[in-house]
């Protein structure tokens, strides 16, 4: 790499970097490759990455303690899952509960070969391969309808992903809650320029280089995807500061203020 970021890739070659490696070397997976792994130091030296994904990493992780704890559900819908390692759903709602159904949705093919295999001895967790703006696709695919009975509680989580949906998320995430029923829940996180618009700005930059747009958007866009949902207390606040536990490791001001997070009850 000279100038900016060399552009990556969501196929399934070793050769160039791929997104959801990128993600999984920040949160300490070992489902990544030394281009990923160089790419990633890189992106560090100029955004806090690794930390804002560690903080909406727990974030996810305090939603479905909370969703299995609290409220007894026991299937979860995680939207653009990413590669799922490094403490994600099923590893928590199922260390609480062996029981808890999962279904994991990603479109990138590197993401779900990798998934595929984690998840090749578990019976109650899945990945459907799908753009989560396909709802009806994703909602008909049949390990969904295995997994997931919408007649029961359920939690639908779209962390990390929504940035990456340029159009229209609040009718997509419309679509999703209309298939819930009384008592499910829909948590979710959004990047945003409010607090630190130049940190924030410089990694939409490198976004734009690398050929993966973000959006960012404002506390009141957010609030709008929200909108006729019971917000859980504190309602829509940073991500990091969402019913905090105090188990962030190594996070950073900065990081953790480029993060909303919300949980709301239908
Ligand atoms: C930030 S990463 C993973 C975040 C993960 N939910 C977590 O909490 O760690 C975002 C993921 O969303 C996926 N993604 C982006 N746009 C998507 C779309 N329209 N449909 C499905 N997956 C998408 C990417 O492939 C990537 O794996």
């Amino acid at each position: 790499m000279q100038d900016g970021p060399q552009r990556v890739t969501t196929k399934g070659d070793s050769e160039r970097p791929n997104v959801a490696r990128l993600f999984d070397y920040y949160l300490g997976g070992a489902h990544n490759f030394a281009v990923d792994r160089v790419l990633a130091e890189q992106i560090i030296q100029k955004f806090p990455v690794a930390e804002m994904a560690r903080t909406i990493r727990s974030f996810s992780r305090r939603v479905v303690r909370l969703c299995v704890e609290e409220y007894g559900i026991r299937q979860f819908l995680d939207l653009g899952s990413g590669i799922p390692t490094a403490g994600n759903v099923h590893e928590v709602a199922q260390s609480l509960d062996p029981s808890c159904n999962v279904v994991y949705v990603d479109s990138d093919p590197v993401t779900v070969a990798h998934a595929r295999t984690m998840l090749r001895d578990n019976l109650n967790a899945a990945i459907v391969q799908s753009d989560i703006c396909d709802v009806g696709a994703v909602l008909r695919h049949p390990e969904t309808r295995r997994l997931i009975d919408f007649t029961q509680p359920a939690a639908v989580l779209m962390v990390g992903v929504l940035p990456y949906v340029a159009d229209e998320p609040a009718g997509v995430i419309a679509r999703y809650r209309a298939a819930l029923s009384e008592s499910s829940v829909l948590a979710l996180t959004h990047l945003t320029k409010d607090v630190e618009p130049e940190l924030v700005g410089r990694l939409v930059g490198l976004g734009d280089d690398m050929g993966s747009t973000l959006v960012p958007r404002s506390k009141q866009d957010v609030e709008e995807f929200l909108c006729g949902l019971k917000l859980l207390e504190p309602g829509l606040v940073l991500a990091a500061h969402w019913r905090s536990d105090g188990e962030l490791p190594g996070t950073s001001a900065a990081a953790d203020a480029s993060t909303y997070g919300a949980v709301g009850m239908v």
